[in-house]
């Protein structure tokens, strides 16, 4: 299946008022301020086209959704996609959710956590750059309410047993709880962009849910992912900001017009680049 350009945004759409840049937010910016109606609040991280935040909050709307999407283009699209669909319980934030988790995010404020396919960053070396980190999951497990469930899928097996295990280490998150899959009614009857393009390639996909039970966080101290990869590159220091920073097309082949995350260059291990064994498993956002 070829590549697809991300379709472009209608320019008389005005969709402002879905659309936040995280960088720009002050220090003392209350997430509480996002939504009119006090609801219960769920956030996915990683959105990329925002097939399941568009379809999610109009299926559930007594929920409010955040989308957090580091490729700023990624986030306007979906906010121009929430915007015509006219939610008012949904918005698109664009930025690293790992650092905006960590400034705005309050102890205890969340319902659920989403994160589906997030990039496998298939390299060893680069391994610390998966956004489903021990760090990262303890702060899921930290912003999480009692009874607040946290939603992982993958379909690279390898990023899925390591995240159960750190989950399993790192916090006292209960599960996995196992989740069925659903055959979908129509074409875009899926949880995610990615999920449709797996299962139309027929691969399998691994699904975790995952349930706050105790108010108590897990304290048990956390391997440093330098330690626990024998990471031989300086990993994210604010000099990689160019790495994770998607304004426009980064260096990471992440295409931000076409989004191919996949895309083949085998010397530069993107966040979803493969090796040539795994030529054949060419992703795609497109719908
Ligand atoms: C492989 S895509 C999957 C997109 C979508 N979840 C799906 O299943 O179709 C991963 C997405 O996560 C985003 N992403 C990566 N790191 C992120 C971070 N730290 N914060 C927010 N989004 C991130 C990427 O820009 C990309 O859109």
């Amino acid at each position: 299946m070829g590549r697809r350009a991300l379709p472009k945004i209608n320019p008389t759409i005005d969709y402002s008022a879905w659309f936040i840049d995280g960088k720009q937010l002050p220090d003392d910016w209350k997430l509480a301020s996002l939504f009119a109606k006090d609801q219960p609040l769920e956030i996915e991280v990683g959105t990329g086209k925002g097939l399941f935040i568009n379809s999610e909050s109009g299926r559930v709307p007594t929920h409010n959704y955040l989308g957090i999407e580091i490729a700023q283009k990624y986030a306007r699209f979906s906010a121009s996609r929430l915007c015509t669909s006219g939610r008012t319980n949904a918005i698109m934030m664009a930025g690293d959710a790992t650092a905006l988790f960590k400034k705005f995010v309050p102890d205890q404020s969340l319902a659920a956590v989403h994160v589906y396919f997030p990039d496998p960053w298939w390299k060893k070396r680069h391994r610390r750059r998966r956004v489903l980190n021990p760090h990262f999951m303890r702060d899921i497990e930290r912003t999480l309410k009692i009874g607040g469930t946290l939603h992982f899928w993958t379909d690279v097996q390898e990023y899925f047993e390591s995240a159960l295990a750190d989950l399993a280490t790192s916090t006292y998150l209960e599960g996995p709880f196992e989740v069925a899959e659903i055959a979908p009614e129509h074409d875009l009857d899926y949880r995610t962009h990615f999920e449709r393009r797996k299962r139309q390639l027929d691969l399998p996909i691994y699904r975790s849910e995952f349930r706050k039970v105790k108010a108590e966080c897990c304290a048990a101290p956390l391997v440093s992912l330098e330690e626990s990869e024998g990471i031989d590159d300086p990993g994210m220091s604010s000099d990689d900001s160019a790495m994770l920073d998607f304004e426009g097309e980064s260096q990471l082949e992440y295409d931000a017009t076409t989004i191919d995350s996949t895309d083949i260059d085998d010397d530069n291990d993107g966040p979803n680049h493969i090796t040539s064994d795994d030529r054949s498993r060419r992703d795609t956002l497109d719908d």
